[in-house]
């Protein structure tokens, strides 16, 4: 990041930056990145259920500056933080997706690109030929498609997939139903040429509103049995759902609600994930995203377990504050505030966090 940036005021904060985000976009779009689902509970208790997370701190612990880096299906991470896929990337900043993997490549961690990106997933991976990219797309639609997607994630060098399994059809968004909001082929059908919109509606689950649903864990399961590419499954938030996904063949589990933009009323996700990862114990990695928005967010959501988080909406303040260098921006932010929060725990590194480090805060809110 630029020593501009680095030494003006206006990017202090991550609060600064989503408030230029904002400022940045049409009021449409601004409530389309914003907005949940129904009457947004689990929009908005995504948020406050990690003010229920409280530090139970170690004085003169007797350890050093805090080490962030950590390591995913292989993959090193500079910091335990990956970008959120996010479609209609091209609505927030120009250079969309490209920017956020970009920034990924320069800071050293992960981006899970979208099936629905307003870019190919062949020109994001040239665009960024070192960045750890794992190719999102969603299960449905007909087998055909869904094979398609899967090889040109791997002939392109994908390092894992990740398949979101919350997404049978879009949330009930009013705000979209309020201010007419329409996708169109243009930001989001990077990966589908003109005249590729069936199959571009079949995977944003617009066609299957109307169909019988035909997806199931059995199948995902035989689909992916065909590739030797590790998967992340996206949109867990039960240990019952933690275990049918691994029995799939799942290497990750994602614990994930949509940023609170799939079904309303489901749980936080840090108040989820002790019960998913008292389920897997240790089998596999288990990552979490939805409601992170700053430094101490993800060392909660470490010392309760999670390998790594991930951002949605953080990545794209970032993006459309600053495109590549705003994104950079939200990551060296996290980066600060996580190095202080672990010296005033007094832990030593994420690696060595554990539910020790945390304490149910109850009463006064
Ligand atoms: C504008 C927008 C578009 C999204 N598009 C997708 C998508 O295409 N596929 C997907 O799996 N998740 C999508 N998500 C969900 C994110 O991957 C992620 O789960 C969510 O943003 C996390 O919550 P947070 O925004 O509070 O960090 C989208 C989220 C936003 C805000």
């Amino acid at each position: 990041v630029s020593e501009l940036i680095d030494n003006d005021r206006e990017w202090a904060t991550l609060e600064l930056i989503h408030q230029k985000a904002i400022a940045a976009l049409d009021p449409t779009t601004r409530e389309f990145l914003e907005g949940g689902s129904g009457s947004e509970v689990t929009l908005k208790r995504n948020m406050s259920a990690f003010d229920s997370v409280g530090f139970a701190t170690t004085t003169m612990s007797g350890r050093g500056f805090p080490g962030l880096s950590t390591s995913l299906l292989g993959i090193d991470l500079h910091l335990p933080i990956l970008t959120a896929p996010f479609g209609a990337d091209k609505l927030f900043h120009s250079e969309g997706q490209k920017a956020v993997t970009r920034a990924a490549q320069a800071v050293g961690v992960a981006s899970i690109v979208p099936e629905a990106s307003s870019f190919s997933l062949e020109t994001l991976a040239e665009g960024a030929p070192k960045a750890a990219v794992i190719g999102q797309f969603h299960p449905l639609g007909t087998d055909e498609n869904f094979l398609k997607m899967l090889h040109r994630y791997e002939d392109a060098g994908y390092q894992a997939l990740c398949l979101t399994v919350d997404c049978p059809t879009p949330g009930w968004r009013e705000h979209n139903l309020r201010n007419g909001y329409v996708i169109t082929q243009d930001v989001v059908g990077g990966n589908y040429p003109p005249g590729g919109e069936v199959a571009m509606q079949e995977a944003l689950g617009q066609l299957y509103a109307h169909k019988e649903p035909v997806w199931s864990w059995e199948k995902i399961s035989g689909l992916m049995r065909t590739t030797k590419l590790p998967w992340i499954v996206k949109g867990i938030l039960t240990a019952r759902d933690a275990r049918a996904a691994i029995n799939a063949g799942a290497s990750v589990i994602y614990v994930s609600n949509h940023g609170g933009r799939q079904l309303d009323g489901v749980q936080a996700t840090i108040e989820a994930l002790p019960a998913i990862v008292a389920e897997v114990a240790g089998e596999v990695p288990v990552i979490l995203d939805s409601g992170i928005r700053r430094g101490s967010d993800v060392v909660k959501a470490i010392a309760l377990g999670a390998t790594a988080v991930v951002i949605g909406r953080l990545a794209a303040y970032g993006l459309a504050s600053g495109g590549q260098q705003g994104v950079e921006r939200v990551f060296k932010l996290l980066e600060r505030e996580m190095q202080i929060v672990l010296q005033l725990l007094g832990a030593g590194s994420i690696r060595e966090l554990t539910s020790d480090a945390v304490i149910e805060l109850k009463g006064v809110a």
